[in-house]
């Protein structure tokens, strides 16, 4: 594939250099400016796919002072500034678009998704609006999608989380549609039902349950976060640290140190490792270190960043997949859970005697858990406590760390919990023996 793009770029490079010599001395006819445009064109669009998307702005830049009303290079240069990250230039270019074709849902759904990721939820709503709606007309949109009913399912999962965001951002609970003042939240379940019932997925059903009320979740869906995680796996680690100000593998590492000083040759395995932040941490107390992950991209990506950080790798569901070990840690990964105690049965069966856990969680009020708008459980300090203990834990200490992970603005209320297997008195008896 790779080969295939080289020798295009080579061959369509000998080509435009031609006509630019061409240019230089002659002026083209009209039909000869529309195909050294159209050459250009190709050109940029097999340079973006090598990808040299510097270059390629320079070809469409070229091809659209030939003929500047050509929408596809139009759109590509859009693309190829918003692939650049220069939104600006990439939104502006998208308007342009849709001026001289309104019709253009590419452009539209394009601009949606730039407004979202820049945070510009008021106007993510209402581009969201106009892309949906232009599928809802009996006027085909341009180039239309083989796959309408998926797109348009897009559209709507897309288009509900951000009337959740601008909701939680300004808080009056009050959104508009086709000029009527509507609840928010309302609008939002309308979005995201719209999405399941045009395709399924797991992320609007995932989104409606935190939206409606009574509905029981033991435990957000594997599907769901494995998604959640192999989307995100590329710039989770820069996100996280960077963007949400994350600091609970630090914080976990402090309290453990605190609580159980020194020790060290331990098998630590690590729940929900992710890119390895707790895992390096933990290193220094290990005489093996294990990963387990639902997300095999998130797995690779640790490897990449940190090059055999673990001696071994499991990529499955932790609830299931538990291997034996003296201590586990788990920082911001059961915050998918609800109901812990299965899971602290789980860990209480194949913890070594004498073995820790250290974990993380987002606190919440009232008795036991609650799945919030974030699409993540809060737990109640208490219920974590007593639920440890009932399944034979003994809690050698907890503590609050507000603010291990920001929230648009926000400090996300946490707490890191320690705990311990302690050993059996049979066989602390069995032991004596020896
Ligand atoms: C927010 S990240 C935290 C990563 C890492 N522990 C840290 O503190 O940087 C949560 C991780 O837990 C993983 N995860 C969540 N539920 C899981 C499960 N049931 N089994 C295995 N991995 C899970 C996700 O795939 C994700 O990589």
């Amino acid at each position: 594939m790779n080969d295939d793009i080289e020798s295009a770029v080579y061959n369509l490079s000998i080509a435009s250099t031609a006509a630019s010599t061409y240019l230089s001395s002659h002026t083209p006819t009209p039909s000869e400016t529309i195909d050294i445009s159209s050459l250009y064109t190709n050109y940029a669009t097999s340079l973006s796919l090598l990808p040299n998307l510097s270059s390629a702005l320079i070809f469409y830049e070229k091809s659209l002072s030939l003929n500047p009303t050509s929408l596809d290079t139009q759109y590509y240069l859009a693309l190829t500034y918003q692939d650049l990250s220069k939104f600006s230039l990439a939104i502006s270019g998208y308007l342009k678009i849709i001026k001289l074709d309104p019709l253009h849902w590419e452009s539209l759904s394009n601009l949606s998704s730039l407004h979202y990721d820049l945070k510009h939820y008021e106007k993510a709503i209402l581009s969201y609006e106009s892309s949906i709606d232009l599928f809802l007309t009996t006027t085909p949109p341009t180039n239309p999608p083989g796959d309408v009913k998926g797109v348009l399912s897009d559209l709507y999962y897309r288009y509900g989380l951000s009337i959740i965001y601008f909701n939680d951002d300004f808080k009056d609970g009050e959104c508009i549609r086709e000029n009527q003042k509507v609840n928010c939240d309302d609008l939002a379940r309308y979005a995201f039902s719209r999405s399941l019932d045009l395709r399924f997925n797991v992320e609007s059903e995932h989104y409606l349950n935190t939206l409606t009320e009574g509905v029981e979740i033991e435990k957000v869906g594997n599907e769901y976060v494995k998604k959640l995680f192999d989307d995100y796996a590329l710039n989770f680690e820069e996100s996280l640290k960077d963007d949400l100000g994350y600091k609970g593998f630090k914080i976990m590492r402090e309290f453990f140190e605190e609580i159980v000083v020194g020790g060290g040759g331990k098998d630590v395995v690590d729940l929900g490792c992710g890119t390895g932040l707790v895992g390096e941490e933990f290193k220094g107390i290990s005489k093996s270190l294990a990963c387990i992950d639902l997300s095999l991209k998130i797995i690779e990506r640790c490897k990449e960043l940190r090059p055999k950080l673990y001696d071994e790798y499991i990529q499955g569901d932790f609830l299931e997949g538990l291997i034996e070990g003296d201590v586990y840690v788990a920082g911001d990964s059961f915050i998918y859970f609800g109901d812990l105690k299965p899971l602290f049965k789980r860990m209480f069966e194949k913890l070594r005697e004498e073995g820790y856990v250290v974990f993380t969680l987002e606190r919440g009020g009232g008795k036991t858990w609650k799945l919030t708008r974030s699409g993540r459980f809060e737990h109640a300090e208490s219920y974590v406590l007593q639920s440890l203990e009932e399944v034979g834990f003994e809690v050698l200490g907890y503590k609050r760390m507000d603010g291990f992970r920001i929230e648009r603005g926000k400090d996300v209320k946490g707490n890191v919990y320690v705990a311990r297997k302690a050993k059996t008195k049979s066989s602390k008896g069995r032991r004596g023996e020896f």
